[in-house]
């Protein structure tokens, strides 16, 4: 592990204390005294630190870069559209429409839609449209997932201090102080993939339950995944008790496929949110589904009230514009799957060389790594894998030169650029740094 700061990182560090709190813009950017980084410039598919160290990125600022950092083809038409036609105007544009038929040609499982800010606001926009439809409280997410930081989401299964031998469920607990009790009222949770735990909430307050929201590959989760047979229990139960089925694909949607996760599966949720991949790296979100349940979006009492000043603005829509065109019309998630899979096989080389027993899961554009013998079938068996060893064979690969969470939660991303890796090099540095990691161990 890195033991002390470079000197511009150290400086940036100890002025960003007196500003910030922890001295960052965001607490998940906090990676302690020791292990802060601060991004001088990005390009392709690498960064490059304060203090000159170039970084191969995997991290991808958590999933939204699809094609590159600074992709050309989608910077040229953002700084075409905001030198017309200004950044924003309160008003609608013709970019609202086009920007939407091109999300209805990928996913057949939009019919109407609305804009957002983050992936948060689209999955907040979800959960209220669905509530609205439907006249119901409850909202059932599943152990593992995240889906932003708004009060009712913000209460996690707290499988980090868990005692897997207790035969007792995780504890739910807040993410921290300032989230009032009251907010978690209508949440359920359940582990991933068991019929007995969503049988059982439905046995229960099925009635009331608006909403099922899943990433059926949990990007905040290692990309452990839903089985197909799991989604269609979902599926026709949220059909048969009148519950929305929302989709939360803020980190697959525009990533494993052009069509998401649902492309994969084979199937549609009602509501769907996206964010992250549909602007490589632009602030653009949104959420749709069924036009029968987004049309409850109006005035009055009966209506849903959805809006916000920053909502489709130029940028946004822009940028969203030319990705979603750029993803659609080229061969990129060819190029993403096919190179995202090539490492994986240079990183199973690795492990097996030092006789690690792994497992990848997710798809081949967004995997996650466990050590352990077994893909894990929820969260709860996560804890089974050894994170800890992940953790530092991370920190080692940062050391020289690839970047990435050092958190085996949080997959490997892949964008077209990456294509320009050389795979000798990604296996030479993955070697030597699970060297490092067993021999500190
Ligand atoms: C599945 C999922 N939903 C929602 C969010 C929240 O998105 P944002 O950070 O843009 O608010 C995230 C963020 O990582 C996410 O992965």
């Amino acid at each position: 592990m890195p033991t002390a700061l470079k000197p511009n990182t150290a400086a940036l560090l100890r002025q960003s204390h007196s500003n910030m709190p922890m001295g960052v813009a965001d607490s998940y950017r906090y990676w302690g005294e020791d292990n802060t980084v601060f991004v001088k410039s990005s390009e392709g598919c690498t960064i490059t630190d304060a203090d000159d160290q170039r970084y191969v990125d995997f991290r991808l600022a958590y999933g939204p870069i699809i094609l590159g950092y600074r992709d050309k083809r989608v910077d040229e038409q953002v700084i075409a559209a905001i030198t017309e036609r200004g950044t924003m105007s309160g008003f609608s544009t013709d970019l609202d429409s086009e920007v939407v038929e091109l999300v209805k040609l990928m996913c057949p499982n939009i019919e109407k839609m609305r804009f957002a800010n983050s992936g948060t606001e689209a999955v907040l926009g979800a959960v209220r449209t669905a509530r609205g439809f439907t006249g119901r409280n409850k909202i059932v997410v599943v152990e593992g997932g995240f889906h932003g930081l708004y009060d009712e989401m913000m209460w996690k299964s707290d499988v980090d201090n868990w005692d897997a031998t207790s035969g007792q469920a995780p504890e739910v607990a807040s993410f921290g102080a300032g989230i009032p009790e009251a907010s978690r009222e209508h949440l359920e949770t359940v582990p991933l993939n068991s019929f007995e735990a969503i049988d059982e909430v439905f046995t229960r307050v099925g009635d009331d339950i608006a909403a099922i929201v899943i990433e059926p590959i949990m990007g905040n989760c290692g990309s452990i995944s839903a089985t197909p047979e799991y989604m269609l229990k979902l599926r026709e139960l949220c059909t048969e008790r009148g519950a929305l089925l929302i989709m939360d694909e803020v980190k697959t949607g525009f990533r494993v496929a052009a069509g998401g996760a649902q492309e994969l599966y084979g199937m549609h949720a009602d509501l769907t949110t996206y964010a992250k991949a549909m602007g490589n790296g632009y602030p653009v979100a949104a959420f749709g589904g069924r036009a029968e349940v987004m049309d409850v979006i109006g005035f009055g009492k009966r209506g849903v009230t959805h809006g916000g000043t920053y909502t489709a603005n130029m940028i946004a829509l822009s940028a969203a514009k030319a990705t979603l065109t750029l993803l659609n019309e080229t061969n990129a998630y060819t190029t993403i799957n096919r190179t995202g899979a090539a490492f994986q096989q240079a990183l199973s080389r690795v492990f097996t060389k030092h006789g690690i027993t792994h497992r990848f899961a997710g798809p081949d554009s967004m995997f996650g790594i466990h050590f352990g013998d077994i893909v894990p079938s929820n969260y709860r068996d996560w804890k089974q894998t050894d994170s800890a060893l992940y953790t530092e064979f991370a920190m080692n690969l940062i050391k020289h030169g690839v970047m990435l969470e050092p958190d085996s939660r949080e997959p490997w991303f892949i964008c077209e650029a990456h294509k320009d890796v050389d795979i000798d090099w990604l296996e030479g540095v993955a070697d030597r740094s699970m060297a490092e990691a067993l021999a500190a161990r």
